[in-house]
């Protein structure tokens, strides 16, 4: 295949063909009609390229998934080759394929000691809902049918579908659509940068921990079925909780008998150096961890809900005779994905793309961090290939702009303007490059975020948004 041959694009074309019946996710339609979409047509490594032939450097690999980086000729390979061995087959009741059985034993290596059962969705959300399903399907096989409230946190984000979007604790997600109702129960964010002035991190951390504990004795342990947590907050603001939050919230959920859930969407598949961070980088081993996205580097959909086998041991009991466990999906267990799911891990394995995480975060958070001396960045923050800017109108009071100013969004655009692309999240910059970026592209992406970040002051400044 001719790998960029831009000529066979008609951006004009895709642009109104996309603007009159695309309906985007996250779209914001007070300024979509008018700008519409860029076309992204072709990609190569850490490099993505618009239908016009313009290159940048992702750093924003895709939506945090392209992890091994694009256009890898064996993953290709792979896909094509499955496709015509056997493109789809049921897995539903005593049926499985070759892939689907290679990646759960797979997925059981290398996940943490005794998650050794996998279940297939196709994406973050349905692994998450999957989670709490089955979650609930377990209390019910205990006789503990109260057992079903969910815990999760301000500022963590877990999907998009109904149940999904009830988890997630970002309010700015929630206007104008429904949540379950009763179900889910948020507690706050354990946010270094916003704890109250004077407060240490230990201090804040005990607080943070004492909520959940709170939390659980305010609607009732024989109530509360589990705690879900991202061990990084991605979408929410690449927010790390401070040192211990994961190991003493996870002690205080075994206590009560309270499932944990590592949402590990974003985390898994190496973006903070390992193939999952709850372990090895928090030090906590949870009931149940949800993956997707970098679990084929986004070259196909596929997720993963891995249970103990605590928990397996218990739903994999018959209810009665002939009883069916009845969850799950057309494409669970799809075995093109299972197959870029399995040559994904190959290609992890084989380059130690872990251990150039390892080695490379490190440098990507100095640089990164050297923006602080800037007047409107007040935070940076993040760890291995999982960072963030945070931009603040004054960085005494960490007050913010005003949502309309669109700090983020500004920023993004210069950056854009200058071949990198980074993700605005409301008032921050959001970076989750491929796994594969080299300290060269790192150079490049801080020089770019300097520059765009200062222009973007100098706009706000003549157009009297803010002061300097
Ligand atoms: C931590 C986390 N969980 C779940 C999801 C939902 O995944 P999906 O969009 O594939 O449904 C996301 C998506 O960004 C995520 O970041």
């Amino acid at each position: 295949m001719e790998r960029t041959n831009f000529a066979a694009y008609d951006t004009d074309d895709l642009w109104r063909k996309d603007r009159d019946h695309y309906i985007h996710p996250w779209t914001n339609f007070a300024t979509f009609k008018d700008r519409g979409s860029e076309v992204m047509a072709e990609a190569e490594g850490v490099y993505v390229y618009n239908s016009d032939g313009d290159r940048f450097i992702d750093g924003i690999g895709g939506l945090w998934c392209v992890n091994i980086g694009y256009g890898r000729d064996e993953m290709a390979e792979a896909i094509a080759d499955q496709a015509r061995r056997i493109c789809y087959y049921s897995t539903f009741t005593n049926l499985t394929t070759p892939p689907a059985a290679e990646l759960a034993a797979k997925l059981a290596e290398i996940a943490p000691a005794n998650l050794n059962h996998v279940f297939y969705g196709t994406g973050g959300s349905m692994a998450n809902d999957t989670a709490i399903r089955i979650i609930h399907f377990y209390f019910n096989r205990l006789g503990k049918p109260a057992k079903k409230k969910i815990i999760a946190r301000v500022d963590g984000y877990h999907g998009s579908t109904y149940l999904a979007m009830s988890m997630t604790g970002v309010a700015f997600d929630h206007q104008g659509f429904d949540l379950a109702p009763g179900l889910v129960h948020h507690i706050p964010s354990p946010n270094p940068y916003r704890r109250a002035q004077g407060m240490s991190v230990d201090a804040f951390r005990d607080e943070k921990v004492a909520d959940l504990e709170n939390k659980i004795l305010e609607l009732g342990p024989e109530n509360v079925a589990c705690f879900i947590a991202e061990p990084i907050m991605g979408a929410g603001g690449v927010i790390v909780p401070p040192p211990g939050y994961h190991k003493r919230t996870a002690e205080v959920c075994r206590k009560y008998g309270v499932i944990t859930i590592s949402d590990e969407v974003v985390t898994g598949f190496g973006r903070v150096g390992h193939f999952f961070a709850s372990e090895p980088v928090f030090d906590f081993a949870p009931d149940i961890i949800t993956a997707a996205k970098g679990i084929t580097s986004g070259y196909v959909p596929l997720s993963a809900t891995l249970l103990s086998d605590e928990i397996y041991d218990v739903i994999s009991v018959p209810q009665a005779k002939g009883a069916l466990f009845t969850h799950g999906f057309t494409y669970s267990g799809h075995p093109v994905s299972c197959a870029a799911g399995l040559k994904n891990i190959e290609i992890i394995e084989r380059e130690d793309i872990c251990g150039h995480v390892r080695e490379v975060g490190p440098y990507f958070e100095q640089r990164l961090a050297t923006l602080l001396d800037l007047p409107i960045v007040g935070d940076v923050r993040g760890k291995g290939f999982m960072l963030c800017v945070e931009n603040v109108a004054d960085k005494e009071t960490k007050a913010l702009f005003d949502p309309g100013v669109d700090i983020g969004g500004r920023i993004a655009r210069h950056c854009q303007a200058r071949g990198v692309i980074v993700r605005p999240v409301a008032h921050l910059n959001v970076l989750s490059p491929p796994l594969i970026l080299e300290r060269g592209h790192i150079d490049t992406i801080v020089e770019t975020l300097r520059e765009s970040i200062t222009a973007a002051q100098d706009d706000l400044v003549r157009e009297g948004l803010w002061k300097g």
